[in-house]
């Protein structure tokens, strides 16, 4: 093992701890068989082009949404935490699919959750967002008078996938889901952000966006208003940007840390696709038990993929204290980022 990183980016006041975390999924689980009967694909295309098998996705008549996720996954989390909403000092949640334009999500759960009138706000950064949110807010709170702050990656972006053959490449990916962690500062520097990396590139935008009136194609060819609030994805040209960038943002994110592929015992990555976190993992020859895969139950569910992965492998026993987790994403915009932690 390295010598303890003295690269980072960040020089902490005081160390900042993840001490709970949660998650939500719908209760609707959607099988690739139940896909065929909807649209013409099938259960050996899914697998093969993406490993995905079932996925969770929110049924609104029976009242779930982004919001209701983002409450339970936050609930799941405090309570982990053992704390409670008004111990909170900061909300941030990343999240391209709130249920209204505003107010924001992070705004509603000082309701829902019971905080006081402190700072709550979204960031979207599609599915860079939660890694984004970690870095935001252990900016805020090296930097302002936030002790404890609840991080969350929430989206519920089934509502804008048509299940039927207008859009079975796009529609058979994705699933819904919530994620969230609580941060408490603490006398413990070791704890907290090592090293982290944010990018985003809108000259990608065409790659991979939702339209939402007949203003917003990107695309001047695409002027079906069927299209409206539906992914437009190009997956050939998103599958080869991920592929390239997953491993220059673990080299980045390694050599802003100092530290050697073999230094971290833990690889959160947003689940997009099999293929493409096997490419980035084989490239670093990660161990299967550090690079954790759940797309085969969960589909990409955007910015909620990397803490939900957290909070199973922390319920699970396996990312222990004093640990370092490298917390890796790329979504729409383009965007990408990672977040590397000592736990
Ligand atoms: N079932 C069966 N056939 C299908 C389906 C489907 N659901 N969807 C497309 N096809 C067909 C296509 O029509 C095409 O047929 P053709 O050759 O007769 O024209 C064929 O399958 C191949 O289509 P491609 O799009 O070229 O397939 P590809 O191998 O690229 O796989 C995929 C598609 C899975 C979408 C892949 O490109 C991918 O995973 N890309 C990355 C997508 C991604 O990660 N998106 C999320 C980004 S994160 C965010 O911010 C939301």
């Amino acid at each position: 093992m390295s010598p303890a990183p003295t690269g980072g980016h960040t020089t902490p006041r005081s160390g900042i701890a993840i001490i709970g975390t949660g998650s939500a999924v719908p209760k609707r689980r959607v099988t690739n068989a139940d896909l065929e009967a909807c649209m013409d694909t099938s259960d050996e295309w899914i697998v093969q082009r993406t490993g995905i098998r079932t996925r969770h996705i929110h049924d609104p008549q029976s009242g779930e949404s982004t919001e209701t996720l983002a409450t339970d996954a936050a609930r799941n989390a405090l309570d982990a935490a053992g704390i409670t909403a008004d111990q909170l000092d900061l909300i941030v949640c990343g999240t391209m699919t709130p249920d209204m334009p505003t107010p924001s999500v992070a705004n509603l759960l000082t309701a829902s959750l019971g905080a006081r009138t402190i700072p709550a706000f979204d960031l979207n950064a599609a599915c860079s967002g939660f890694v984004y949110a970690m870095n935001t807010a252990h900016a805020l709170m090296t930097t302002a008078p936030y002790s404890t702050a609840l991080v969350l990656g929430v989206d519920c972006v089934t509502k804008f996938c048509k299940f039927s053959n207008l859009d079975r490449s796009s529609a058979v990916l994705f699933g819904d889901a919530g994620g969230a962690c609580v941060l408490s500062a603490t006398n413990d520097t070791s704890k907290g952000l090592i090293a982290q990396a944010m990018h985003s590139d809108g000259g990608g935008a065409k790659h991979l966006y939702i339209p939402t009136t007949t203003h917003s194609f990107l695309n001047p060819d695409d002027t079906d208003d069927g299209k409206l609030n539906t992914i437009v994805m190009n997956g050939r040209n998103v599958f080869k940007f991920a592929v390239s960038t997953f491993p220059e943002l673990i080299s980045q994110t390694l050599d802003k840390a100092g530290l050697v592929p073999e230094d971290i015992d833990h690889y959160i990555c947003h689940q997009s696709n099999a293929r493409i976190l096997a490419a980035a993992r084989e490239r670093f020859s990660i161990p299967e038990e550090k690079f954790y895969i759940n797309i085969e139950r969960y589909g990409n569910t955007v910015g909620a993929s990397v803490p939900l992965i957290l909070d199973q492998q922390t319920r699970a026993g396996r990312v222990k204290p004093g640990d370092r987790v490298m917390f890796l994403a790329f979504g729409a915009g383009l965007t990408w980022a990672s977040s590397l932690w000592q736990v």
